[in-house]
């Protein structure tokens, strides 16, 4: 008999943080944030960095019972300067003007901290009344500029994730778990790698 186990290639992705820890974790955060935001001259507004922040705002936003409003920013970094430039475009500004509001930026991960830099620098400069960060993922390890994050769900080591809002190419956004990929390589050559022991699904490009 053939051990086929012990023949298979190891997982290219793990559980990092399953989805019951995602959602007691945003409850605590959810709780602080509220009491530190209950003295804000009207409706507190969270901006989304989209699109990775978009599943985390969702539940997040429904754990601060606060009269809320949304608010969303899309961007990329320069591709003539590189990702370690610290300069990004914004491809989507702001619908509302922010001055004199009370800001909650909401990121699905801080990791060399230049695009919360650069983001902070620009909203700082439209006069909100106040600017707090919450993070839900903070890879601290890997700083190249220290940035303010008043709010972090869970510090992770060096290593890629997928899911809950993080994509691989596009893939994975929709997964509840945080999952570790264990072998970026592998997965950049087979982007749907995950998706049939995901969701049970024949590869799709
Ligand atoms: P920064 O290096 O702090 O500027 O982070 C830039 C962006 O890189 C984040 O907002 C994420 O979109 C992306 N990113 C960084 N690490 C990961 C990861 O492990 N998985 C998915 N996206 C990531």
């Amino acid at each position: 008999m053939t051990d086929m186990a012990s023949s298979a290639p190891p997982p290219a992705g793990e559980v990092l943080i399953p989805k019951a820890a995602i959602r007691a974790r945003i409850g605590e955060l959810g709780e602080k944030i509220t009491a530190d935001l209950s003295d804000a001259d009207g409706a507190p507004l969270l901006i989304g960095v989209l699109k990775g922040s978009t599943i985390f705002m969702a539940d997040l936003a429904r754990s601060i019972p606060l009269h809320l409003e949304f608010d969303f920013m899309s961007i990329s970094t320069y591709a003539q300067t590189g990702p370690q430039s610290g300069v990004v475009r914004i491809l989507k500004d702001l619908d509302l003007d922010i001055a004199g509001r009370d800001v909650l930026m909401v990121e699905d991960i801080v990791d060399t901290g230049l695009t919360l830099t650069y983001l902070l620098r620009s909203l700082g400069s439209r006069r909100p009344r106040s600017i707090r960060t919450v993070t839900l993922l903070d890879k601290s390890a890997r700083r190249i500029v220290p940035v303010p994050v008043e709010y972090v769900g869970f510090e992770i080591p060096d290593v890629f994730v997928v899911g809950y809002g993080l994509d691989f190419q596009g893939r994975y956004r929709n997964v509840g778990d945080i999952l570790a990929i264990n072998d970026v390589p592998r997965l950049a050559s087979d982007p749907a790698l995950l998706v049939p022991d995901l969701f049970g699904l024949s590869r799709n490009p």
